[in-house]
């Protein structure tokens, strides 16, 4: 099991200066420029620590395997975690998927390049507790789309149910993170430990597993097939 201890942010800015994740100039520039369009948190120490240990870990889980034509990111927020993705894995297309339009509309616009370039990144406002991941049914931009993406992200495990990892399919690759903090709004589903994670999300082929602790919370994920 992979265990980092960070405890202090200090330790947790060093690990994403050293980490795997370079946040590039003109994402840094738009942000900025949004001024408080992007809410500051989704760029938080612990957001980008996550996302790095994230990166860094599928791209060790992943080196047999072949780059995956289509990835869904499920609970996507703002979109953050999606440009990376394209440097590293290079998909043909991104769904980022969440339940709020006000966040799908932001992930849209962080993420335009990708939108405007044969929708290598597309955002889907839709409640992921109605959608079967192994035959999805949405609408976008006008399109009604059915797919099965090679690869499901889900980081956002905490603020939903676990019927989403129910119905993914055994050749579909999950990534999915969780963590122990109750004290956030909108956390129904937390875990105590990787244990815990492991019996609510049972894998049958486990890639990666481990915990990053954080001086607020630990932060789980797993990465492999059911
Ligand atoms: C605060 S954000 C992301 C936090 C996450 N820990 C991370 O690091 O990426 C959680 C997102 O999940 C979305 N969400 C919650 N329940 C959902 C559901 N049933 N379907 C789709 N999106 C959902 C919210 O709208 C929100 O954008």
């Amino acid at each position: 099991m992979g265990r980092i201890e960070l405890n202090s942010w200090k330790e947790v800015t060093d690990f994403v200066e050293q980490g795997f994740l370079q946040v590039p100039n003109w994402m840094f520039e738009h942000v900025v420029q949004h001024g408080n369009y992007y809410p500051a948190h989704a760029f938080s120490k612990g957001q980008l620590a996550s996302k790095s240990w994230l990166l860094q870990q599928l791209w060790h889980a992943n080196t047999e395997e072949s780059w995956p034509a289509e990835v869904a990111i499920l609970g996507s927020w703002i979109g953050s975690l999606n440009p990376f993705l394209q440097k590293s894995f290079k998909p043909d297309r991104v769904y980022g998927i969440d339940s709020d339009p006000d966040a799908i509309e932001k992930s849209e616009r962080l993420n335009q390049q990708w939108v405007q370039d044969g929708w290598k990144y597309k955002g889907v406002v839709h409640d992921v507790d109605m959608l079967d991941c192994s035959n999805m049914q949405f609408e976008t931009g006008g399109e009604l789309i059915t797919t099965k993406p090679d690869w499901i992200i889900n980081t956002s495990c905490e603020h939903m149910s676990t019927g989403w990892f129910d119905t993914v399919d055994h050749d579909q690759l999950i990534i999915m993170q969780t963590n122990n903090s109750e004290e956030f709004e909108g956390h129904i589903n937390t875990c105590h430990s990787v244990l815990h994670m492991q019996e609510k999300y049972p894998m049958r082929d486990v890639r990666f597993v481990g915990e990053m602790k954080t001086p607020v919370y630990t932060r789980y994920m797993q990465i492999g097939y059911k």
